[in-house]
């Protein structure tokens, strides 16, 4: 394969989107639009050189893009349109031969293998552009491909400038690109900006080389669904909906039950095992890795977890938290980050974990907080048990170690320890230590009196 370089356009304002933040940065399916095109154009090709065009609100989209180890950047100080965005990159790649993909920042659905194909067609072809075109019911909006009688591709013409014929063309241009660098910059340098919107169109640039007699090429090679550019709030609710679909699909295809699949969100890059059930209204975001035969929701929101198998959680909240084999979490508990719930743990009914790690068959199951806690094997912790871990400046460690027996309505005033196989009396208020195997009480006697008056 000879030398295959990617620029991705992302220097738009994305006025329509009526947002601070830049366009390219708003989430499909838990992950940021630039995210999903950079990961599809690597995984179309190796690479030499992944370059994004940056320009609105860059700083927000070059720290972003620290986390991608082969991206670089170029800048495009004035936003004067497609082509000179692409220009842009000249710099960085002027010394190179080999081939060139440009893709918009704004394109989250595009699939890896049509980029392949796309690519394959432009080489075999030897075609000094090739772009990637699709036949879509609703064109509004979009270039449309022009040819002549005999099918050759002549030019891309924007929707503002067609004419009224041309309008009727349900043949558009998916934004995405194939060139060959030897004869790119000439002719993108050739690009003008006579047009309503005076901006140096990148489409334009088909023409150009048509003119000079470089062979050029649009191909059919993509589905409506797929090359939904995002311009606004209502096509990212769109883009969401069609990929939350064929997420989905992907899972159900690998052998997981989702119950209702319109009312179940899953993010992109999260994993499920085989046979894990997934009831409705549940959310499983970010980088959540999900075991087997499990069994989530209804009404459950998990955040960048690993979920061991055979772990029930219903109407409840996981958060950056690992949770080993057989654990049972809700209904209606929170697990907030940094917590370990090791194997055969209960957690349930109105109780919330912290930054804790609960030891194996441990159980916390009624209306308790336990945070900053080291809580060992087979403890049982009473209903409405709190973790005192904050005096309003800072959080205090308390270890309950192994077989403890905390009984209901307990305060446990960290920093505290408490010895292996101790039983603390209900309602008791512990501020000290306590020794292993002992019986500790720490509330007033009850004192019963006359009633008077009665
Ligand atoms: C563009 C295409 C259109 C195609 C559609 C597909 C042009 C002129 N038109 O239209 O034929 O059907 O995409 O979705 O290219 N950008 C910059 N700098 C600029 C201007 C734009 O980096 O100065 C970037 C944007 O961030 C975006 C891309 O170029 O990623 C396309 O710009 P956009 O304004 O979204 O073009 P469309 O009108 O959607
Ligand atoms: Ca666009």
């Amino acid at each position: 394969m000879e030398n295959v370089f990617g620029v991705v356009l992302a220097a738009g304002q994305g006025t329509r989107m009526k947002s601070s933040l830049p366009k390219v940065l708003h989430k499909v399916c838990g992950k940021e639009l630039l995210s999903h095109v950079i990961d599809c154009m690597n995984s179309s090709a190796k690479l030499k050189k992944l370059i994004v065009v940056v320009g609105n609100a860059s700083e927000l989209v070059i720290k972003y893009l620290e986390q991608y180890k082969n991206t670089e950047h170029v800048f495009q100080k004035e936003r004067l349109g497609s082509a000179h965005a692409l220009l842009q990159a000249e710099k960085k790649l002027k010394n190179f031969s080999g081939h060139l993909v440009v893709m918009c920042g704004d394109t989250p659905l595009v699939k890896a293998r049509t980029i392949k194909d796309l690519l394959k067609w432009h080489i075999r072809n030897k075609n000094a552009a090739t772009v990637l075109s699709g036949k879509v019911q609703n064109p509004l909006g979009y270039g449309r491909i022009v040819r002549n009688s005999e099918g050759r591709f002549l030019e891309i013409v924007e929707e503002k400038s067609a004419t009224y014929e041309q309008k009727k063309i349900n043949e558009i241009n998916s934004g995405i690109y194939c060139f060959d660098l030897k004869v790119l910059w000439k002719a993108l340098k050739k690009v003008d900006n006579k047009n309503s919107k005076k901006e140096y169109y990148l489409t334009d640039v088909i023409s150009i080389l048509n003119k000079y007699g470089s062979k050029t090429d649009a191909v059919d090679l993509a589905r409506e669904e797929d090359i939904l550019g995002i311009n606004d709030r209502t096509q990212l609710a769109e883009a969401d909906m069609i990929m939350r679909a064929e997420i989905n699909i992907k899972h159900m295809e690998n052998g997981v039950t989702i119950v209702d699949p319109v009312n179940t969100y899953i993010d992109k890059d999260v994993i499920v095992g085989q046979d894990t059930i997934i009831k409705p209204n549940t959310h499983i975001e970010g980088k959540t890795k999900i075991g087997k035969n499990c069994v989530i929701g209804p009404d459950t929101t998990i955040t960048d977890c690993k979920i061991d198998d055979n772990v029930a959680i219903e109407y409840s909240c996981v958060e950056k938290s690992q949770i080993k084999k057989n654990v049972k979490i809700g209904p209606f508990s929170h697990i907030r980050p940094e917590t370990v719930l090791k194997e055969n743990v209960k957690v349930g009914n109105f109780s919330e974990v912290k930054k804790s790690v609960v030891g194996d068959g441990s159980k916390i199951n009624h209306l308790s907080y336990i945070g900053d806690a080291h809580v060992g094997k087979k403890v049982n912790i009473g209903a409405g048990t709190i973790t005192c871990n904050y005096d309003g400046i800072n959080k205090f460690k308390t270890v309950i170690n192994d077989e403890v027996f905390v009984g209901s309505n307990v305060n446990l005033v960290a920093p505290v320890t408490i010895g292996k196989k101790v039983l603390i009396a209900a309602g008791s208020t512990i501020t000290d230590d306590v020794l292993p195997n002992k019986l500790t009480i720490a509330r007033a006697r009850q004192i019963t009196k006359v009633r008077k008056n009665k």
